[in-house]
């Protein structure tokens, strides 16, 4: 390759195994991206990375449990290892909790080690390359519940990512390295697996995260509908309160007994 070409840029996708992360892995993966592939569950990331790339040369696969700090350093160490760089962090990975209320989930803190300080700790672990060369994106995928609250640890976590990208994009105003933050509504994903809303794919948050590869901004909130509940929630809190708990439990109706 001269000197003339644009290389391709390389993302590290968090979350890649399911959902959102594996949209988004196929619709970078067709725009040309380099991609390390990161979750837990080693079959489904391997069987993604083969169907993207058989020649494995463009797509790496790197089983992480992103809670992990060891396994955290290992995945930068082999993006860097085997494509010499990293452009782009995708702070994708996440959950919820899924049965019952948080209070009486056993661990209800996973939900901020995984939604929240995994994509601190990473984007820590990337920073010091992307500041020296002046160049490199973190996405970090919030939610529409980082704007309006409704499940305890979830919007916790989510609150927290939204404010953690927001401050980090202004102290690295003028760097080089941008940061923007994509917040989808519900959407059809194992997360949402037992939801009884009507929803779109996954696809349409994977098309808004290539949309910010290609012009980064502070937050896009997805599908755009979504914006007109956001404002309803900050300007009218009081009729949030009354239409929130219905959709509530509608996306948790099967934790009634
Ligand atoms: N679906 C929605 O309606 C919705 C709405 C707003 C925001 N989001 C956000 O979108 C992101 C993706 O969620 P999704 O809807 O696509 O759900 P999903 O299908 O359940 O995907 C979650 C992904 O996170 C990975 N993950 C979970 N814990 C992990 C860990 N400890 N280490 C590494 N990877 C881990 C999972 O892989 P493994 O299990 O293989 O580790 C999986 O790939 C999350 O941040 C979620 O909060 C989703």
């Amino acid at each position: 390759m001269t000197s003339q070409q644009v290389q391709p840029r390389v993302v590290i996708l968090t979350g890649a195994s399911s959902g959102i992360g594996r949209a988004t892995a196929q619709e970078l993966a067709a725009r040309g991206y380099r991609l390390v592939l990161a979750a837990r569950r080693e079959r489904e990331l391997a069987a993604l990375a083969r169907a993207l790339d058989p020649s494995g040369s463009r797509v790496l696969a790197v089983p992480t449990d992103v809670t992990d700090g060891t396994a955290r350093c290992a995945l930068i160490e082999a993006a860097r290892a085997h494509f010499g760089r990293v452009d782009v962090l995708i702070n994708n990975a996440g959950v919820t909790v899924e049965r019952g209320w948080w209070w009486d989930d056993p661990d209800p803190l996973r939900v901020l080690r995984v939604n929240l300080e995994a994509p601190i700790e990473l984007t820590r672990l990337v920073l010091p390359e992307m500041r020296a060369r002046q160049a490199g994106q973190i996405v970090n995928i919030g939610s529409v519940a980082g704007r309006i609250p409704f499940n305890g640890m979830y919007s916790a976590s989510k609150f927290g990512l939204r404010g953690f990208s927001q401050a980090l994009r202004r102290e690295l105003l003028g760097s080089g390295v941008e940061v923007s933050l994509v917040s989808p509504g519900f959407v059809r994903s194992e997360m949402t697996r037992a939801a009884r809303l009507p929803m779109p794919g996954p696809e349409v948050v994977a098309r808004a995260v290539a949309g910010v590869l290609e012009r980064p901004q502070r937050e896009v909130i997805v599908p755009p509908a979504y914006r007109l509940l956001v404002f309803l929630d900050s300007a009218l809190p009081g009729v949030m309160d009354r239409l929130v708990p219905p959709i509530f439990r509608r996306r948790y109706a099967h934790r009634r007994k």
